[in-house]
């Protein structure tokens, strides 16, 4: 959705935003959820000060660690903006698929789990899955004059964000899991510090424009809604890594694509091809595949990611 979204907000016709500025303000609307809900756990203002003042000013070291993904996260997310400007809307979701497999990698490279044969088999097959369901419904856009692609480097970017999305997302599980600070809590210290890293995206890259048409220039209704998508789904994200892990996440966000297309079908008469229902079979097979592990092995995994 926020993939389609993105898409759609660099190829229609009118003022073109900055893809800069929009990465900072998902951050900003982040920040002020994390807050209200840090607000809402603590129960009064005097808590909520305290629990701030302790986890951000007297932990310099802890904030410092959470500098790591809040960085890659702003690059991420930029790069995702140049992938979707310079791909079309199935390449560039397609591509961004692969981060299924970096994940995994670094799951098993950082957090040292441990996946079997079968497991790895599985993600194969989910990747494989997910690439013919998003191909089956290809939609050509009809790019507005004026707007340039360039595929090689929407190509690059694509998978370079399907690293730092593996990376960092392993990252932030590592560091959510090592201690009992709250997903909320460990939210804002990485909103704190995506912010200016995002500002200073901005003016790197955009400052000539910025101040000549203005840091909001070319937002719409659409603009605010795609903001407040990415920002919610970050916080989804957040929660799934903290209650699942980051592989489950693959899974679990691979099925909400058939959901999406199944819901489809019976909403806007969307036609269900052989290829969507081959790799839809194949994401089924895969999750069952993946969970199909016997019990002390699954435990014994489990303990040891947590280590
Ligand atoms: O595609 P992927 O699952 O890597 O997307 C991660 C997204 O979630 C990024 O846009 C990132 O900014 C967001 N995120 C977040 N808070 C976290 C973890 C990720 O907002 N704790």
């Amino acid at each position: 959705m926020v993939g389609l979204s993105m898409r759609y907000s660099r190829t229609r016709a009118g003022d073109m935003f900055l893809s800069s500025t929009a990465v900072v303000m998902a951050e900003v609307v982040k920040l002020i959820t994390c807050l209200i809900l840090v607000y809402v756990e603590e129960g009064n203002f005097e808590k909520f000060y305290k629990t701030l003042h302790m986890t951000i000013v007297k932990q310099p070291i802890d904030t410092l660690k959470v500098c790591v993904p809040s960085l890659l996260y702003i690059i991420q997310n930029n790069l995702l903006y140049v992938s979707a400007s310079n791909l079309d809307a199935a390449t560039y979701q397609v591509t961004y698929q692969l981060k299924i497999l970096t994940t995994a990698f670094f799951a098993v490279t950082i957090l040292r789990r441990s996946l079997h044969t079968t497991q790895w088999g599985a993600l194969v097959l989910l990747v494989i899955g997910v690439v013919l369901v998003q191909l089956a419904q290809t939609v050509k856009t009809q790019l507005p004059s004026g707007i340039e692609q360039n595929h090689w480097l929407g190509f690059s970017a694509a998978l370079s964000a399907c690293f730092l999305s593996g990376f960092a997302g392993i990252y932030f599980e590592k560091i959510l899991k090592g201690s009992d600070i709250s997903v909320w809590m460990r939210n804002v210290q990485l909103s704190v510090l995506s912010i200016p890293f995002g500002l200073s995206t901005c003016f790197l890259q955009d400052s000539s424009i910025i101040r000549k048409q203005g840091f909001f220039f070319g937002y719409d209704l659409f603009i605010c809604y795609l903001v407040v998508l990415q920002a919610g789904g970050g916080l989804i994200v957040a929660m799934v890594v903290k209650y699942a892990d980051n592989i489950l996440k693959g899974f679990a966000t691979s099925l909400a694509i058939i959901i999406s297309c199944i819901a489809s079908v019976y909403l806007f008469d969307f036609h269900l091809s052989f290829q969507f229902t081959l790799g839809a079979l194949l994401v089924i097979c895969s999750i069952f595949l993946y969970s199909h592990q016997p019990k002390t092995a699954s435990l014994d995994k489990h303990t040891s990611a947590e280590k």
